[in-house]
């Protein structure tokens, strides 16, 4: 910044200004070089103008003629500068479009949700129909036609939910075939398991038959680290000519290969339920220690996945069907226990919970 001193003439006068308005690059900047160039008082040209003002009258043309000079040059200068920052100025409220955007928060697929559509994709690519079903449901479906008669314990208030208010179904097409009550029953549970589409399915369709049915379910159960009152379900059903147990075995490892690998192995335990016979709990080697037993496992190297049998010929006469012409298997498995054991999570509450940094790591 030069110090104001109207003795080095006007024509080094300018030559400062310019050098000054040279290293303008603000408006403040420019306002200051202003103030000190054309203020009324206290600025050059303003010194410029008391001395023509004070100068001998044989002088003054001359003087005033070089301050006049300087101050429309200055006058001038400052003005096109001014216009130049101006144009460069953002305009208030303008978008700066080079700032790095806002990224919006994209959901995830929910990791329940995905194990879901890789079990109806798998079974999908063999050849099976994939359905949902009703969630509530009738005694008739859930039970009675599953080879649970009236005194069944598994109609237990202790486990099923009931509804306190029974729904009139939907007047649908009625059954083509078999035992059902002619009269649609009324509404009056939450399904206790996927089963029942098996029923609903056969009384509606000839043999052959292959479906998976996926969907929630509901249970008198209390939330702790391996119950939740509602989870999730897969049921299969194949009925046909000459459907076998080892149809069973050798589904149920293509099944447990696509879900968990390579190298996978099934095996058969007997057990027991009214709509299968005979029955079979299955396990499948412990993924995690490939059966060598570990704390997943409890050391036995085998995890329980599902429970699976041959169609209870009690089951077929319910839907009419002859069991001396078809035979079929069934399995029901937990979609949440497929969960937790393919990625070692160890309370199924998580699933529940949604809480965004469990959710989001198990893919988009
Ligand atoms: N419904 C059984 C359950 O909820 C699972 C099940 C077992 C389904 C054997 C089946 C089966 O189809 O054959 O625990």
């Amino acid at each position: 910044m030069t110090t104001m001193d109207p003795s080095v003439g006007t024509d080094r006068a300018r030559a400062l200004f310019d050098e000054e308005l040279a290293g303008v690059t603000s408006a403040a900047a420019l306002q200051d070089l202003r103030n000190r160039w054309m203020a009324r008082s206290g600025s050059w040209v303003a010194a410029f103008m008391e001395l023509v003002a004070s100068a001998p009258p044989d002088q003054k043309r001359a003087l005033g003629r070089g301050a006049n000079t300087l101050k429309k040059h200055v006058e001038a200068a400052l003005a096109e500068r001014e216009a130049a920052l101006a144009a460069t100025r953002r305009p208030a409220g303008a978008v700066d479009i080079t700032l790095p955007g806002r990224a919006p928060r994209l959901g995830c697929r929910h990791p329940l949700s995905l194990i879901r559509e890789e079990i109806g994709a798998i079974f999908s690519r063999l050849g099976y129909q994939v359905l949902e079903g009703p969630e509530i449901e009738d005694d008739y479906h859930n039970f009675e036609a599953l080879n649970m008669p009236a005194d069944h314990p598994a109609r237990d208030m202790q486990d099923t939910l009931y509804l306190e208010t029974p729904l009139t179904p939907a007047a649908g097409d009625p059954p083509t075939r078999g035992l059902a009550p002619r009269a649609p029953q009324p509404l009056t549970l939450l399904r206790t398991h996927t089963s029942a589409m098996q029923i609903r399915q056969m009384e509606r369709h000839d043999p052959p038959v292959r479906l998976v049915a996926i969907g929630p379910v509901y249970r008198r159960d209390s939330l702790d680290l391996t119950h939740t009152p509602m989870f999730h379900q897969v049921e299969g059903l194949v009925v046909g000519r000459g459907v076998t147990l080892a149809d069973l075995k050798g589904t149920l490892l293509s099944m447990a290969t696509a879900l968990f690998g390579p190298g996978q192995d099934v095996r058969f335990r007997p057990s027991f339920f009214p709509y299968t016979e005979p029955s079979a709990e299955v396990d499948i080697r412990c993924i995690r220690c490939n059966g060598g037993g570990c704390p997943m496992c409890k050391r036995t190297g085998w995890l329980e996945i599902l429970g699976s049998g041959m169609v209870h010929p009690a089951v077929f006469e319910y839907v009419g069907y002859d069991p001396d012409e078809v035979t079929g298997f069934a399995f029901g498995m937990g979609i949440e226990r497929v969960a937790l054991l393919k990625w070692g999570v160890e309370d199924i509450r998580l699933f529940y919970e949604n809480d965004l940094r469990f959710l989001e790591q198990f893919g988009r």
